[in-house]
């Protein structure tokens, strides 16, 4: 059993295995040098052979415990038609959709505009570094797909008034769950080890929406990777509330974010926990970084935790400094073992 699926499944406490969000990514010169040559970020995605060339980098450098695929959340409103481009300096920017686009689309449509995606996971799967590691695959949970479909930005630039027609949203995300029920299907069937559910905007939903936006259609989410006997992990960014979201979803690993108090969460949660460390920790030095990584290790010591971060690798990170941090994770591990 690979060292993930011993925290997630027999609920080891003796390990804690560590990859990171984003660790294949622009803080990587092998990354940007394959970057440069590939301006359409999207076509890169469905690069079968460079997709995988980059979800192994960060595994031949630091022997992470698992490997995410080279992808994007936003792949599913590409499938669905709608065009997305990555501007420098904007962020993602996605070109206009009808409903009935979503509502009508054809599975086979959205099946074959993706499957390239689906043969990457096919290719890193075969590889010989991923001996005793997972594959991790992933969706954005379904309010934050349809927070990019409508908004067709970041909701950090400004919010569209489609956002708060209650009946429209409850509507769209139905259509919505269907693709993404689809995506994890195919990502399974390809060899994605386990899903993640990145829930990045689920922060911005009030207490009397989170039943209808949050809770219900990822509940049915999750229950359908547990039905394909895969664990789940839920990453519902900056919520308030990570009991009621656990109680009531139920994955197999929540990850929290980087606002939330480790001590305070053990209290409260018995599933096993992924991530938390603030990735501008990795902008410091050695010496605080040795400080938070124990903290956290310690704080986990005695509870099913995954080393990870409370969001993405951030783009100006030193790699010597995530070099260090495995090593001191490694480290921690010796001294338990
Ligand atoms: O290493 C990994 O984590 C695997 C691949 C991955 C990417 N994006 C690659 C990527 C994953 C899991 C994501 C998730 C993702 N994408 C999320 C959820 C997590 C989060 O950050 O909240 C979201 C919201 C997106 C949408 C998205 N894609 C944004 C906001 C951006 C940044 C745009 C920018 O200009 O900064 C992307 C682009 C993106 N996705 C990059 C990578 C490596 C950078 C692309 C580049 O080289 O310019």
């Amino acid at each position: 059993m690979t060292p993930i699926k011993k925290v997630i499944i027999k609920k080891d406490v003796s390990i804690k295995p560590i990859w990171l969000m984003r660790q294949a990514g622009r803080y990587l010169p092998e990354f940007r040098e394959i970057r440069k040559e590939n301006p359409d970020f999207i076509k890169l995605c469905l690069n079968q052979k460079k997709a995988k060339e980059i979800t192994l980098q960060p595994i031949k450098r630091y022997d992470f415990d698992a490997a995410i695929i080279f992808s994007d959340i936003l792949m599913v409103p590409y499938g669905l038609g709608q065009s997305v481009k990555f501007r420098k300096n904007f962020g993602p920017q996605l070109g206009s959709l009808n409903f009935e686009n979503i509502m009508n689309y054809e599975a086979n449509d959205f099946k074959r505009k993706l499957y390239p995606v689906y043969k990457s996971i096919s290719l890193v799967k075969k590889s010989k570094l991923m001996d005793k590691k997972d594959l991790i695959g992933f969706i954005g949970g379904p309010w934050t797909i349809l927070l990019y479909i409508l908004n067709r930005t970041s909701p950090k630039r400004k919010l569209k008034k489609a956002l708060s027609d209650k009946p429209l949203i409850i509507d769209l995300l139905k259509y919505i769950n269907k693709y993404l029920k689809l995506h994890i299907q195919n990502q399974i069937k390809y060899g994605a080890d386990i899903i993640q559910i990145f829930d990045s905007w689920a922060g911005l939903v009030n207490e009397k929406n989170l039943e209808d936006y949050i809770y219900n259609p990822t509940r049915k989410l999750v229950k359908e990777i547990k039905n394909l006997k895969t664990p789940s992990v839920c990453f519902p960014r900056n919520i308030n509330n990570y009991k009621d979201y656990t109680d009531i979803i139920k994955p197999s690993v929540i990850n929290i974010d980087y606002q939330t108090n480790p001590k305070n969460i053990i209290k409260h949660i018995n599933i096993p926990i992924q991530g938390g460390m603030d990735p501008r920790v990795l902008l410091t030095n050695k010496k605080r970084l040795e400080k938070i990584t124990n903290y956290y290790l310690r704080t986990f010591e005695n509870h099913p935790y995954i080393f990870n971060l409370g969001h993405g690798v951030l783009p100006q990170t030193d790699p010597i400094m995530i070099e260090y941090l495995v090593k001191l994770v490694r480290k921690f591990n010796e001294r338990a073992s």
